[in-house]
């Protein structure tokens, strides 16, 4: 095999540029008997046809079976230390009024982050109860919604949120449970953007404060503290951070116990997935079962009982669970500073429908979706079809040389914070969400088109005349 010298270092060529890799690639996700992939059983040509591309094609079961293996994960672990464990869907990695059935049905509970997002929740009938509700700058009237629907727990980010869930609750006449976010200081080794708990940024009470805010929240006889929480940040491989952050906030538990109740320790979301080959996700029986043993062991050391423990993860319920397909447009050679050859594939959509790469310089994959091929690997980079040059899909792969125009090319585990995160730049309207399940594929989210684009553009009712 020739390299090329653009590759990066961590990228292997592969033996096989057809192989669907078993940690990348969702579940029910295979190559048909003649070699076209498929999604729990539909073909990736028969989706294109029926709802176009870009296209979102979320595999139903494997949402439905992370899910469920992900409460029943903590729950198991956490009972055996003497407990219990609440799981938290994240709504913003992508939230659908299917998708938040989905989750209910596995026995989740979801978390919120804006009066959108809780809305979406409330439209898919979510127990208010069963919800919590994030943010560093909730709006009063995001407060305002949250209690008096009746929303479980809001997580309380600043001093000055105490006073203004204080007052809605009295307003409503309810004692609003509430957690304190802690900014722990725990500094987990990911992208800067998605580290949340270093010292310099937004989130959170440092650790040196909480106690003292703690007890501005038990003074307000309208409010009823369920304890701490933490969030390190997101797509973490590692344990260690999780466990250094919970070591820290059971300290402070343990302290607070003294003045009064504390059931529960939120210890946030931010389990990393595999996006390449190379990344090495830790299992959910392994990441319950490694905190469990480390937060029981702490809550022996300080003698306290073992917490009820919440987490909150989005990206390892919703992430693997889909794959972007995309149409190939136009295939360059570009020679590289006069000695190497990078091929630009260029695909019908890019960062409208997935800002991550630009955003984080996220690392995708990335395979020929509607046939096989024996060609020799290239070393390509999947471009986008936007108007600047950082619109980049996939920053490096190897696909079948072969690789033309019309081919189809799926883009594995972009279910979180893909579609969440999209916008109309250029004026792509977003793409739609297909959901696959034995067999069938459905729309969940209907695409946007150009009458959706021009919708909100007051100048188009000037020029149809109706303003006159
Ligand atoms: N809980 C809290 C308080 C959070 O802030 C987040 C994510 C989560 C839970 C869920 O984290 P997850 O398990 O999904 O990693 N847009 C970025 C990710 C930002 C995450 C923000 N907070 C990305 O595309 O990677």
């Amino acid at each position: 095999m020739s390299s090329n010298p653009l590759a990066p270092a961590w990228l292997v060529e592969p033996a096989d540029a057809n192989a669907l890799p078993d940690h990348v690639w969702s579940q029910n996700s295979s190559r048909n008997d003649t070699g076209e992939l498929t999604i729990a059983g539909v073909t990736a040509s028969s989706i294109a046809e029926q709802f176009g591309t870009p296209v979102y094609v979320v595999d139903e079961a494997d949402v439905r079976s992370r899910a469920t293996a992900t409460r029943e994960s903590f729950d198991r672990e956490f009972a055996a230390v003497g407990s219990s464990a609440k799981v938290y869907y994240a709504g913003k990695a992508f939230l659908s009024i299917e998708v938040a059935h989905w989750i209910m049905d596995a026995g989740l509970n979801i978390d919120v982050c804006s009066g959108g997002e809780l809305a979406v929740a409330l439209a898919a009938g979510a127990n208010p109860a069963s919800l919590g509700f994030h943010g560093n700058n909730k709006s009063l009237s995001e407060i305002d919604r949250a209690v008096s629907t009746g929303v479980g727990a809001i997580v309380i980010d600043s001093v000055v949120e105490i006073e203004r869930v204080a007052d809605a609750a009295s307003r409503h006449g309810r004692t609003q449970p509430v957690r304190l976010r802690i900014n722990s200081g725990v500094h987990a080794s990911t992208h800067e953007y998605l580290a949340t708990a270093r010292e310099d940024q937004k989130f959170g009470i440092p650790l040196a404060d909480a106690a003292d805010v703690v007890a501005l929240i038990r003074a307000q006889p309208s409010l009823r503290f369920l304890g701490l929480h933490s969030h390190i940040g997101s797509q973490i491989f590692e344990v260690d951070g999780f466990a250094e952050a919970a070591r820290r906030l059971l300290t402070l538990h343990a302290e607070l116990l003294t003045g009064g109740e504390v059931p529960e320790l939120n210890l946030g979301g931010g389990f990393g997935i595999a996006y390449t080959s190379i990344d090495d996700a830790l299992p959910v029986t392994e990441i319950a079962s490694r905190l469990a043993t480390i937060i029981s062991t702490e809550c022996e050391r300080l003698d306290i009982p073992v917490p009820i423990v919440a987490v909150e993860p989005g990206r390892t319920i919703i992430g693997p669970s889909t794959t972007t397909l995309y149409t190939v447009g136009t295939i360059k050679d570009v020679l590289v500073e006069g000695t190497a050859v990078r091929k630009y594939v260029s695909v019908d959509g890019g960062m409208s429908d997935n800002v991550r790469p630009a955003l984080y310089a996220a690392n995708y994959s990335a395979r020929i979706a509607d046939r096989s091929s024996s060609a020799e690997p290239a070393l390509v980079r999947v471009a986008g079809k936007h108007c600047e040059s950082g619109d980049i899909v996939v920053h490096a792969e190897y696909l079948p040389s072969d690789v033309r125009p019309g081919d189809l090319l799926g883009v594995p585990a972009t279910g979180a914070y893909g579609w969440a995160m999209a916008s109309n730049y250029n004026y792509v309207g977003r793409a739609p969400v297909v959901a696959v399940i034995d067999g069938a594929a459905r729309l969940i989210v209907r695409g946007e088109n150009e009458d959706d684009l021009l919708a909100r553009d007051l100048g188009v009712r000037a020029v149809s005349g109706e303003d006159k």
